[in-house]
């Protein structure tokens, strides 16, 4: 558990993270990019904890997308085998699991996933159903636009089926029918490593979102940095299209 975590009147509910950057970080090293992602998932394991600690109750982590199998097989790989110690080390980590409460979702495509790495999320997704300290959603495999085609495609099949007719099609149907059904949007999207766009995150969920870009490369994100989000996030002025 933290200590001296400040006091924050408002907390978002649910931050999306994009985690870019390892690259150059190992680049800065002359290191392969596979040892910044190793570092990455460490940063990632280390917000996760604060994040829960401080109190917000829904995180989102941008750990694969559906156009990052266009990356040498090597990285891909490296990643791939980075998922899969991180479920094997939690299926160990039992007494922690339990202290923790964290309940873990992976959202994305299943089809594609190497099979070993599928049974791992599902056993890893049964086992902490159980926690509500907070959910951590591992984007893997994961697109906004393939995404909302998904939700498409099974309300298209409940209306084909006669389950639905399409009068009864609309915002809070298409949310029950994404990955994050249940889950509030995203209050704050936040982006390190200079860029600034969304690369196809949360697409359908950020409709109004707040964003957050800093400079720093994914592997050196600090639990400040993440009190800076929340200060920052006292001052915005959310009207979601009111006055
Ligand atoms: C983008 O940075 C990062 C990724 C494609 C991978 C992110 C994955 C992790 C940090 C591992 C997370 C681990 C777990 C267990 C969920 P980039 O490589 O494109 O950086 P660059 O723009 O500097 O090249």
């Amino acid at each position: 558990m933290y200590k001296n975590i400040p006091e924050f009147e408002v907390l978002p509910q649910h931050v999306g993270f994009i985690m870019d950057g390892n690259g150059r970080w190992a680049k800065n090293r002359g290191l392969e990019r596979s040892a910044g992602h190793k570092e990455g998932a460490k940063t990632f394991r280390r917000i996760c904890e604060y994040c829960a600690d401080v109190g917000i109750k829904h995180m989102t982590f941008y750990a694969f997308s559906t156009e990052n199998w266009s990356r040498p097989e090597k990285e891909v790989g490296a990643l791939m085998k980075l998922f899969k110690e991180y479920l094997l080390e939690g299926e160990e980590r039992t007494a922690e699991n339990d202290i923790r409460q964290m309940r873990l979702k992976f959202i994305g495509e299943k089809e594609g996933l190497p099979k070993d790495l599928l049974k791992l999320i599902e056993k890893a997704e049964k086992k902490t159903a159980k926690y509500s300290k907070i959910t951590i959603n591992i984007a893997l495999n994961y697109g906004g636009r393939a995404e909302i085609t998904h939700a498409v495609k099974s309300i298209a099949a409940k209306v084909a089926d006669g389950e639905i007719s399409v009068d009864d099609i609309n915002e809070n149907l298409v949310s029950d029918n994404i990955y994050t059904a249940g889950q509030p949007d995203p209050d704050i999207i936040v982006r390190p490593s200079g860029e600034f766009r969304l690369s196809n995150f949360l697409t359908w969920q950020s409709a109004y979102s707040e964003f957050w870009f800093s400079d720093v490369l994914w592997p050196d994100f600090t639990e400040e940095n993440v009190n800076e989000i929340l200060s920052d996030f006292q001052k915005r002025n959310r009207r979601f299209g009111g006055v």
